[in-house]
């Protein structure tokens, strides 16, 4: 019987920080609004980078981080929502660049769930034993997809990229999950509208790329659903709430967040939020917020963690993981 188990990660943000008070110089608003609201002070934009420019610093910190050279993985999987092409993927722009000439490589779109729905998927190629040595990686570089004079959009969201190198193993290290989506509220977060138009209809052409979202659909979906996933998904697994030593949230909002940690009483120490510096930055959140918990060894081998990611689709993906 095959498992996987995580064994590195990676993360790669722009240089450029844009803080609530230099955003408050071009669109209405304040950073006394943006911080209490959402806990967000700060976010990275790219300057000339795009989203696989830093998938690719992303994958390249993971390989020099674990004995896999680029040849012997088998899949690279790329969430996204903001790549650089409708096609190629950013997975296949990965897959050239680091020269994993073996892999299977494809992007998936499920937005802020994207991370955990790539590990979901790299998971079960695994444990069939298909593929030993899987690639995961969130990257977006939503900046291109905001409306700057919109300012219940603007202020939310950065651009970053983090990942996890995947492999079979003998120890379950992916221990359960609970993924869902909900199309029927879908259309209240949308980015990046190209509408039907050929010569031969004589509609026009036009694309409509800005980010709009209800936040308070949002608001609600994320605070009701995610709890009750969780807590479906730990019953059915007999796992109980002391038994897991840290949770690494999609970090769209600290309130979202809170008003999670009090529903599955779970105290907020052992929640992991860096929303502060990077804002909301979707598929990333979670591999940047996980890179950094390592990197600043507060996750260590044999820790039991908790990934809860939430947004358009609706989707969410709660996973379970033994480090
Ligand atoms: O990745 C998942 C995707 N997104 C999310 O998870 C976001 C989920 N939603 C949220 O986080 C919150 O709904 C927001 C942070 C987006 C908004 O917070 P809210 O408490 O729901 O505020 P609101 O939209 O109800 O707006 C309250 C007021 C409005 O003014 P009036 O009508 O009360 O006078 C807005 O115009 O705040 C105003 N406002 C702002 N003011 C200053 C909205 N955006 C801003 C802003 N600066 N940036």
């Amino acid at each position: 019987m095959y498992f996987s188990k995580l064994i590195a990660t990676g993360a790669c943000v722009p240089k450029t920080v844009i803080s609530n008070q230099k955003l408050s110089e071009l669109v209405d608003t304040s950073d006394e609004w943006i911080s209490s609201r959402t806990g967000i002070r700060n976010r990275h934009f790219a300057q000339t980078e795009n989203a696989s420019d830093l998938a690719i610093g992303t994958a390249r910190q993971i390989l020099s981080r674990c004995q896999i050279a680029p040849e012997d993985i088998d899949l690279i999987i790329v969430a996204t929502v903001s790549g650089d092409y409708t096609t190629p993927s950013v997975a296949c722009l990965v897959q050239a660049a680091i020269g994993a000439k073996n892999a299977l490589a494809f992007d998936i779109s499920a937005a802020c769930s994207g991370f955990i729905f790539g590990l979901s998927v790299a998971d079960k190629y695994i444990r069939a034993g298909i593929y030993k040595n899987a690639l995961i990686i969130g990257s977006e570089l939503l900046s291109k997809y905001l409306n700057f004079n919109d300012r219940s959009t603007c202020v939310l969201f950065g651009d970053g990229s983090g990942g996890a190198m995947v492999v079979r193993s003998d120890e379950p290290g992916l221990l359960c999950e609970a993924l869902g989506s909900d199309g029927e509220r879908g259309l209240s977060l949308t980015c990046g509208h190209v509408p039907t138009s050929s010569p031969f209809n004589g509609l026009p052409r036009g694309t409509d790329p800005y980010v709009h979202m209800d936040g308070r659909v949002i608001f609600d979906f994320a605070t009701r659903t995610v709890p009750k996933s969780v807590e479906e998904m730990l019953e059915k697994q007999g796992v109980g709430i002391e038994d897991i030593d840290l949770v690494v949230p999609h970090q769209a909002n600290s309130r979202i967040v809170e008003i999670i940690s009090r529903k599955l009483k779970i105290p907020m120490e052992k929640f992991y939020l860096n929303m502060h510096e990077y804002a909301n930055t979707s598929s990333a959140s979670i591999p940047i917020a996980l890179n950094e918990l390592v990197e600043n060894g507060r996750i260590t081998p044999g820790m039991t963690v908790l990934f809860c990611g939430f947004g358009a689709g609706l989707t969410w993906g709660n996973m379970l993981i033994r480090m």
